[in-house]
């Protein structure tokens, strides 16, 4: 059993807040994906749980009891960086065997828990090498074992991935989805990249400035963000974000910009008149094309095989994008008319906040 409690968490470096009084509780066994822009807070959270940052404020609980004044050896906690530090005068095997021998670990059961390991990580003929004739990839899947070795009932891993190319970090993030899995232990991994974060979490804990803006399962998160933040920090490519008017046209509302005009159906009725934002993910825009000649006309065709992305200049310095289908034939400067269902618009206020129906 192992449950993580931070109860009003607070960091101050000098004048800069870096984490506001977080309240977050991580569910024994739970895999939480901490995400947000640098600077948001996201590691300096993540070394109080560890011990290495001393909380100016708040609580930290493991498993019901305050672990605030514990040094880190005594959380039973394992932490996994960006950059993976290897001993370089050591080989992989004495690089992973090393916390088992500070805690004077025998012989056999050290080398019975390192072929477990390097097994569980697939490390296993790499364990003679020294770290630099390690790849990055190796070297990260080492850095996991050393701490896997050590059987912590928490994995803390701050950006675990970044350093490495898309294809690896493809392949590691699979890697840390099945380790999960198969060890059931509670994860916190920390990510500026909102693709890990949705493809790993079994929820995720958006930061923003030291608060936590919204916490939710991926398809929470994407299909119900509740700010223009959220809304734009995930999907790829982005939600169009459009910025114009919310004007009274009759009975009804409509959204009115330099480029898009879009009465809102009754259900948008409460919506505030005044300035806002429209929103629509890429993948919902209709695209039909236009026999009357419409004065849209699509900027550029980008081809990925099974979709086709569609851009369309605006005034902003952010094309309006559509995915439409990979078999759909579309060129360059050919009139169409796009259309957005009302089910998959989001509206914002001039603060950002979502307006709901
Ligand atoms: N040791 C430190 N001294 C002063 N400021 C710090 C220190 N560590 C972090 N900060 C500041 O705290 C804020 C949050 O940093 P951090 O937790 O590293 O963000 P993230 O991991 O989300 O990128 C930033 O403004 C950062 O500059
Ligand atoms: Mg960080």
């Amino acid at each position: 059993m192992s449950r993580i409690e931070l109860k009003d968490l607070r960091k101050e470096f000098g004048s800069v807040v870096a984490v506001k009084d977080l309240n977050l509780t991580i569910e024994d066994g739970e895999f939480i994906v901490l995400v947000g822009p640098s600077g948001c807070g996201k590691t300096t959270t993540l070394r109080m749980i560890a011990g290495f940052e001393d909380p100016t404020a708040g609580e930290i609980k493991l498993d019901g009891s305050i672990v605030n004044d514990l040094e880190p050896r005594d959380r039973d906690l394992g932490m996994v960086f960006q950059s993976h530090a290897l001993f370089p005068h050591k080989n992989v095997a004495d690089n992973i065997v090393f916390g088992l021998r500070m805690k004077n670990v025998g012989k056999e059961e050290q080398l019975q828990k390192l072929q477990e390991v390097s097994d569980l990580v697939r490390i296993s003929h790499l364990l003679t090498k020294m770290p630099a004739q390690c790849s990055g990839g190796e070297s990260q899947r080492i850095a996991l074992a050393r701490t896997l070795v050590t059987e912590p009932s928490n994995f803390l891993l701050d950006e675990p991935l970044s350093s490495l190319d898309a294809k690896l970090r493809r392949e590691l993030r699979a890697e840390c989805d099945r380790l999960h899995a198969e060890l059931q232990k509670t994860f916190v991994y920390v990510t500026h990249d909102q693709e890990e974060a949705m493809t790993l979490a079994d929820r995720i804990v958006v930061m923003d400035q030291g608060v936590i803006v919204q916490m939710g399962s991926p398809i929470d998160i994407y299909s119900d963000p509740v700010s223009y933040f959220v809304a734009d920090f995930f999907g790829n490519p982005a939600m169009n974000l459009i910025p114009g008017e919310f004007v009274q046209n009759g009975s009804g509302i409509e959204f009115k910009s330099d480029q898009f005009n879009v009465p809102l159906n009754e259900k948008f009725s409460s919506v505030p008149i005044g300035s806002g934002t429209f929103g629509i993910r890429p993948e919902n825009v209709k695209v039909v094309s236009s026999s009357n000649g419409s004065d849209r006309k699509i900027g550029l065709v980008e081809p990925l095989g099974k979709d086709t992305l569609l851009y369309f200049e605006t005034d902003s310095d952010r094309p309006f994008v559509a995915v439409v289908d990979g078999t759909e034939n579309h060129t360059a400067g050919s009139p169409v008319e796009l259309n957005f269902p009302q089910e998959n618009i989001f509206l914002f206020d001039s603060n950002g906040d979502r307006i709901r129906a």
